[in-house]
């Protein structure tokens, strides 16, 4: 699309709307106990980054109702959603599970219509009272790991009945009606044994596919933990484990590609080489140690990987596009920007609905520790994937793009259009002008 417009006595006539992809960004609870540089509240978050946000975790209580996990949840909750006073068009959604959780409360909530409607009816109270959104189930994972395979189901009676009550309430209140969305998982077998694809698409707003995690320490060989493609060395079952497959996958049993949004990983995951090899498919006995900040073994947030690169020597998988980083037995597979800028290709070649980022308090946040400015990896990914929502709240005219010289943001009626200089010609702020 293209609009005429007059600056500097010259008529451009090239520039674009911008498209309205998602970039859902969480945030984790656990991030404020992180040492020093490394502590991250709700007031790090610069509220126009990302298009939604989601806080993590919730809970459920032994008799249903949607529940905080901390004391002092709900006075963070607070500073979360005042984000919204700064950024109008910000959402913001509360996950309930995790890893941590697991599934038995689950299981137990969605075992019968009266449990699953305590839950509902509680998840509305409890998300309109803190001005959330919305509500991300994050069920790890409905009928695995010996839980009842009915559980498979009752997960769509979930998602139908949460929906329907969201609706109710949004007619009765005269509200937006609340959203339903779900962190779902990647791998083939746990994808199988626990959703019904195209009905729980039905129901939901978006699905954010987990593509992260999906290699690990079991292996005892060095593998990345999230990428695009398969890998020569991935044999069997492995070729199933990667982002590629696991968004066709979810987008062939019947996901509609804009309520699908892939995973990306602000961290890597490490491991301690065995012997002198260290490509991939190196042997390797564990984690490597713990992270100064995120203190835990086998994860490294990417502002600590910025550390560890210094003397590190660093390749990239050409088949899987993703890099790996080796100093003496350390080996860790993380992301970095030009992995990002590749899955958010392969993403918008597809047209899938958005990014989302596994999770905000991993990037360098505060730019202190990269050297690249705040949020790297995310604000990349913000001018790759996502909806420049600019002008929601600028008047009209010309404004500057500071990711991009060359170009520059015309505002007119709240609707962001991105226009380009001349070729050499930059835009200044001073004569809203291209010189
Ligand atoms: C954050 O959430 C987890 C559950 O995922 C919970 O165990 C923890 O107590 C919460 N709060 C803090 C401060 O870590
Ligand atoms: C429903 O929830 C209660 C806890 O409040 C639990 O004891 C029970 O097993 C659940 N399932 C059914 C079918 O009642
Ligand atoms: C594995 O990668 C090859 C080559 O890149 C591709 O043709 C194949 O479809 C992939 N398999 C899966 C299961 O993703």
């Amino acid at each position: 699309m293209n609009k005429l417009i007059l600056i500097g006595g010259l008529f451009l006539c090239f520039g674009s709307l911008v498209s309205s992809t998602k970039l859902v960004c969480y945030h984790t609870n656990w991030s404020q106990n992180r040492p020093g540089n490394g502590k991250f509240m709700p007031s790090n978050i610069d509220p126009h980054l990302c298009t939604h946000l989601i806080y993590s975790f919730a809970d459920i209580n032994e008799v249903n109702e949607l529940v905080s996990t901390d004391r002092n949840d709900e006075q963070l909750y607070k500073s979360f959603n005042g984000l919204k006073q700064r950024n109008p068009n910000l959402k913001t959604l509360l996950a309930v599970g995790g890893w941590v959780m697991g599934s038995l409360r689950f299981a137990s909530m969605v075992s019968s219509p009266a449990n699953r409607s305590t839950f509902i009816q509680s998840s509305i109270e409890f998300l309109r009272k803190h001005d959330f959104d919305g509500l991300d189930l994050d069920w790890e994972y409905p009928a695995a790991r010996g839980s009842p395979p009915e559980d498979k189901q009752r997960f769509t009676m979930l998602c139908k009945e949460l929906l329907e009550g969201y609706e109710a309430e949004g007619k009765a209140s005269g509200r937006p009606r609340l959203m339903v969305t779900a962190a779902v998982p990647a791998g083939k077998d746990i994808i199988d044994a626990g959703y019904e694809i195209a009905e729980i698409a039905k129901y939901l707003d978006f699905i954010n596919v987990m593509t992260y995690d999906l290699h690990g320490i079991p292996e005892k060989v060095t593998r990345h933990h999230s990428p695009l493609y398969n890998g020569s060395q991935d044999t069997g079952d492995k070729v199933y484990l990667n982002t590629d497959f696991a968004m066709r996958y979810w987008r062939d049993k019947g996901t509609p590609v804009e309520k699908l949004n892939m995973g990306f990983a602000a961290y890597g995951r490490t491991c301690q080489l065995s012997t002198e090899s260290s490509g991939v498919g190196a042997p390797m006995s564990g984690p490597a140690a713990a992270g100064a900040f995120t203190r835990e073994a086998g994860f490294w947030s990417y502002y600590e990987i910025c550390g560890f690169l210094k003397g590190a020597s660093a390749h990239r998988i050409e088949d899987q596009k993703v890099p790996y980083a080796v100093k003496q037995n350390e080996w860790v597979g993380y992301d970095d920007k030009t992995s990002y800028e590749t899955k958010a290709q392969y993403l918008k070649d597809n047209g899938f609905g958005g990014a989302f980022v596994w999770a905000l308090d991993l990037d360098d946040f505060n730019g202190q520790f990269c050297g690249e400015g705040p949020y790297p990896l995310i604000s990349y990914l913000r001018t790759l994937v996502a909806p420049d929502n600019f002008c929601a709240t600028k008047a009209d005219g010309l404004y500057a793009k500071p990711d991009a010289p060359g170009s520059f943001y015309n505002c007119a009626n709240g609707v962001t259009w991105v226009q380009h200089c001349p070729s050499t010609l930059v835009f200044r702020e001073s004569c809203k002008c291209c010189v």
